[in-house]
C-alpha cells in the first residue's frame, strides 16, 4: 500500500517570516493529522525555522535542492548534512527549472541523489519531457533516460525511499495540466520501467507523484488514478486555502 504524498515546492517565494507564518497557518488548517503525507519545501533561508514551527507535526519539511559534495570550497552550496541539520527530511531534485536554468543533468541529478540517500533524506526524483519532446513521440524514451541517468549505480535497497515525481515541463505553471488519461498511460509506464531497470517489489512500493498545474479542482480525479500517489504542487501550494483543498482532495 502506497501511502500518497502531497508535496509543496513554494521555489522562490515568502521571506523567512512568511514562510513561518504560513507553516502555523497549514498546520491549523490541515490539522495533527492527515490522511495524507504532506509535505512543504520553502528556500534555504527559510528552511530551519520551518522546521522548528513544523517540529512533530505531520507536515515534513524538504528542501528544492542539494549538492553532491559533503564539505569543502563550493562556495554557496548547501550539503545534504546541512540539509538535514535544519530538520529537513525531505529533498527535491531535478525539477525542470533546476535542468533547464542551471544546468541540471541526469548526471548531477545521480551524484544528489546519492548524496541525499546517504544522509537519510527522502528525495524527490523530479523527470518530464518538454513540449517538443512529446509532440515528437520522444517522451517514453526520455523518461527511461532521465530514470536510468538518475538511479545509476544505485541498488534497489538503496532506492527504495525514492520518489519519483513526473512533471511535464509544459504543464508546469501554465495551467495546462495533462488529462488523467495521458497522466495515468505515463504513471503505468514508469512503474513498468522501474520494475524493468531495477526490481517489481521497489517499482511497486515506489510513490510516484503526478505535478504541473495541480489545483484543488483537479486533484480528485488525478489521485483517483491507479499510479498516481500524490502530487508535487507549485503555485496552489503557495495559499493555505488552495493547499488545504489539495491535501483533502477536494
Ligand atoms: P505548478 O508547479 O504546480 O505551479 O505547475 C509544479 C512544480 O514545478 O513542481
Amino acid at each position: 500500500m502506497r501511502r500518497p504524498l502531497i508535496a509543496g515546492n513554494w521555489k522562490l517565494h515568502k521571506v523567512c517570516d512568511e514562510a513561518v507564518d504560513f507553516a502555523r497557518e497549514l498546520l491549523d488548517a490541515v490539522g495533527s493529522k492527515t490522511e495524507v503525507d504532506v509535505m512543504v519545501a520553502p528556500t534555504f533561508t527559510s528552511l530551519f525555522p520551518v522546521c522548528q514551527t513544523l517540529k512533530s507535526s505531520p507536515i515534513s519539511v524538504g528542501a528544492q535542492d542539494i549538492f553532491w559534495e559533503s564539505k569543502g570550497a563550493w562556495t554557496g552550496e548547501i550539503s545534504a548534512e546541512m540539509i538535514a541539520s535544519t530538520g529537513a527530511t525531505h529533498v527535491i531534485i531535478g525539477h525542470s527549472e533546476r535542468r533547464q536554468f542551471f544546468g541540471e543533468t541526469d548526471e548531477t541529478v545521480n551524484k544528489k541523489l546519492k548524496a541525499a540517500l546517504s544522509c537519510d533524506l527522502t528525495p524527490l526524483v523530479c523527470i518530464g519531457e518538454t513540449d517538443e519532446e512529446r509532440s515528437t513521440g520522444k517522451t517514453f524514451d526520455v523518461l527511461k533516460g532521465q530514470i536510468k541517468g538518475a538511479f545509476e549505480g544505485l541498488s534497489p535497497d538503496e532506492l527504495a525511499p525514492v520518489v519519483l515525481a513526473y512533471e511535464p515541463v509544459w504543464a508546469i505553471g501554465t495551467g495546462n495540466t495533462a488529462t488523467p488519461e495521458m497522466v495515468q498511460e505515463v504513471h503505468a509506464f514508469l512503474r513498468q520501467f522501474v520494475a524493468e531497470f531495477t526490481q517489481k517489489d521497489l517499482a511497486n512500493g515506489m510513490r510516484i507523484l503526478y505535478g504541473g498545474s495541480v489545483k484543488s479542482g483537479n486533484i480528485a480525479e488525478l489521485m483517483a488514478l491507479e499510479d498516481v500517489d500524490g502530487a508535487l504542487v507549485g503555485g496552489a501550494s503557495l495559499e493555505v486555502e488552495s493547499f488545504k483543498g489539495i491535501v483533502r482532495y477536494n
